[in-house]
């Protein structure tokens, strides 16, 4: 386990049957990180895809609902529990923990791999780039989304930008207060790994939240519109 797996692990088994519930009304995801994730997605019907870090399983679902035949991975088990009883026995979802070889999975396997808003908690980039090369067909797309190199260096006062550092905050939920641990590093180290793996770069996105954000609360638009929160790319195993 790298620093903050096991803090994580525990934060999102306490935060899961809220994610389950409320997650997707949260104008974060609904209306800024979902439409830009959604917009990099090629067309899944009839792909197969892995969603590596799935949470409580809206895009599971989605891809689900759009024809891909899905496996889904997450390292909190309460999140697999609550990602099964969303889509009912229609994905295969296993715990699994992405800092580590996804030997289970088989090489060429996969037409895409979709992890939104989960490689922040993982140090080691290139060893997790290279499984999902490894497990995607030739052509197949890598999508992801990624804090902002930006955002946490700004947010947490960071004092080198070049350095890779593990971040602590404290989310206000329902359930109180949760600890989450994440990894900020500059761009260059989310970009390289990538490139060493062997995948291209197909298209990156530094998107402005929809208009039903600023509906739902203009003070964080404006803020968004000026400062970008999450990183979305689609690169291509050639
Ligand atoms: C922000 S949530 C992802 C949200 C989800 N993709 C969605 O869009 O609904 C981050 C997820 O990553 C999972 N996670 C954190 N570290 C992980 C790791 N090392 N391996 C696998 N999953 C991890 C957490 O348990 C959590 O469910």
């Amino acid at each position: 386990m790298n620093n903050g797996d096991s803090n994580n692990r525990s934060a999102y088994n306490n935060m899961a049957e809220y994610y389950y519930e409320d997650i997707d009304k949260k104008p974060f995801n609904a209306y800024y990180e979902r439409p830009a994730t959604l917009s990099l997605i090629p067309s899944v019907d009839g792909k197969i895809v892995l969603d590596a870090g799935c949470a409580a399983g809206w895009y599971t679902n989605w891809l689900l609902n759009n024809g891909a035949q899905v496996t889904a991975i997450d390292l909190s088990p309460k999140m697999v529990k609550m990602c099964k009883k969303r889509v009912k026995g229609r994905a295969k979802i296993i715990q699994a923990n992405l800092s580590k070889p996804l030997d289970f999975l088989k090489d060429k396997q996969f037409d895409i791999v979709l992890s939104s808003l989960t490689l922040h908690y993982i140090l080691d980039l290139y060893s997790v780039m290279e499984e999902f090369y490894r497990i995607l067909k030739k052509s197949g797309a890598f999508v992801f989304s990624v804090h902002h190199p930006f955002m946490d260096f700004s947010y947490f006062n960071s004092d080198n930008y070049f350095s890779t550092e593990l971040l602590t905050d404290y989310w206000q939920t329902p359930m109180g207060k949760q600890k989450v641990q994440f990894y900020r590093r500059p761009l260059s180290k989310i970009i390289l790994p990538l490139l060493q793996s062997g995948f291209n770069i197909d298209k990156l996105l530094e998107p402005m939240p929809t208009e039903k954000f600023k509906i739902e609360d203009s003070k964080t638009y404006k803020k968004i519109c000026k400062n970008p929160q999450f990183l979305f790319i689609r690169a291509i195993k050639e």
